[in-house]
């Protein structure tokens, strides 16, 4: 059903315009209003297809009905035909289409005119509705597909999240000494990384490493690694190859986060006097320079076959000694802050890891 709109304060304009409509447009719908609010409102609440629309009324004239007309969202695409009944002159023309008007027509109202206008203006409106339509159809369909695809990634990093999780339970079945080591040094080095203001992703890369980071121990035998006592020279040259085996073990795995070259790096330290391969400042990923940290912090509370936990005095004695020889100072500074406000402490609470696992 076709419907149409006549704005015009007098009634008997109104009573013209109607009858004219009804017979030439039989199928159509009439709707009247006497003034230019009375107008809005109806356009608004009954969305039709085409307004006529008189110049010259009181309160608000057909320029201003106009312009707030095509400033309402919900009335905007209406095509409206501007009724005048000053002859057709250049400033009233000028005026209608700065106001937002489709076509003109003069008083009195020619029926051929009439009937020419308004079909044509039908024609706007129902290829602009289409085109309306299939835009709206098309933004759709893309936010669907970018809800399906943000859907499908948080599965696989939830996914990925489950790996690392097994991951880190194969290492911990193997080594018990170092049981909830990675998972207390991934909170220390997230805790690191949170106040550095380092971005989510680059958070979530560490967080992931650090979890994993000892990986590379299933590869080393259990005696070594269970000793009581100290060990020696071989054998501590074997224990230096897993952060090698470790990236190599992750390999295959494609990770959004660079979680083999974190794993890597994590002994390396800014003189070049870590291992594997005595990689130095620049060369030494933030993230393995964050994690390097955490991994003394908690290995020194920690305690091992080979010796009891270290004070903490002697933790805070190794990162201020070697502060910008081995490690990165100001990861260290935020390290030791974060402690001396209770934010990191020896009997962690794990407040980091349960927010990324949860
Ligand atoms: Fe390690």
């Amino acid at each position: 059903m076709i419907k149409i709109l006549a704005i015009d304060d007098r009634e008997d304009n109104l009573i013209v315009i109607q009858a004219m409509l009804k017979t030439l447009l039989p199928q159509c719908t009439v709707m009247t209003a006497s003034s230019g609010m009375e107008g809005i409102e109806k356009a608004r609440s009954e969305s039709p297809d085409t307004i006529l629309l008189d110049v010259k009324m009181p309160v608000m004239d057909g320029f201003e009905t106009c312009r707030r007309l095509r400033s309402d969202e919900k009335t905007r695409h209406i095509p409206v035909i501007m009724l005048t009944a000053i002859a057709n002159s250049p400033a009233n023309r000028k005026q209608g289409l700065e106001s937002g008007a489709d076509a003109f027509m003069a008083k009195p109202i020619d029926e051929g005119e009439l009937i020419a206008q308004v079909q044509a203006m039908l024609r706007i409106k129902r290829s602009e509705d289409k085109l309306r339509y299939e835009r709206d159809a098309l933004e759709k369909m893309v936010q669907e597909r970018t809800m399906e695809l943000r859907e499908s990634l948080e599965g696989v990093e939830r996914l990925l999240e489950q790996t690392i999780q097994v991951l880190a339970n194969t290492v911990e079945t193997k080594d018990p000494y170092t049981a909830g080591h990675q998972m207390r040094t991934a909170d220390i080095a997230t805790s690191i990384a949170k106040e550095m203001n380092a971005d989510h992703e680059m958070i979530k890369g560490i967080y992931m490493a650090a979890m994993i980071h000892d990986i590379g121990k299933i590869n080393i035998p259990a005696e070594i690694l269970n000793k009581p006592g100290k060990i020696n020279d071989t054998e501590f040259s074997l224990i230096k190859e897993h952060p090698l085996i470790g990236a190599q073990i992750i390999e295959p795995i494609e990770f959004p986060w660079p979680i083999g070259r974190i794993i890597l790096q994590h002994h390396e330290r800014l003189d070049g006097s870590g291992y594997p391969n005595g990689l130095k400042g620049h060369e030494i990923l933030m993230e393995a320079k964050i994690l390097g940290v955490a991994d003394v912090m908690e290995a020194m509370w920690s305690h091992r076959p080979y010796r009891a936990a270290k004070s903490i005095q002697d933790t805070i004695e190794e990162l201020e000694t070697y502060k910008g020889i081995r490690y990165d100072p100001q990861i260290v500074d935020v390290a030791l802050g974060l402690f001396r406000k209770g934010k990191i402490s020896s009997e962690n609470q794990f407040s980091n890891v349960q927010s990324f696992i949860s």
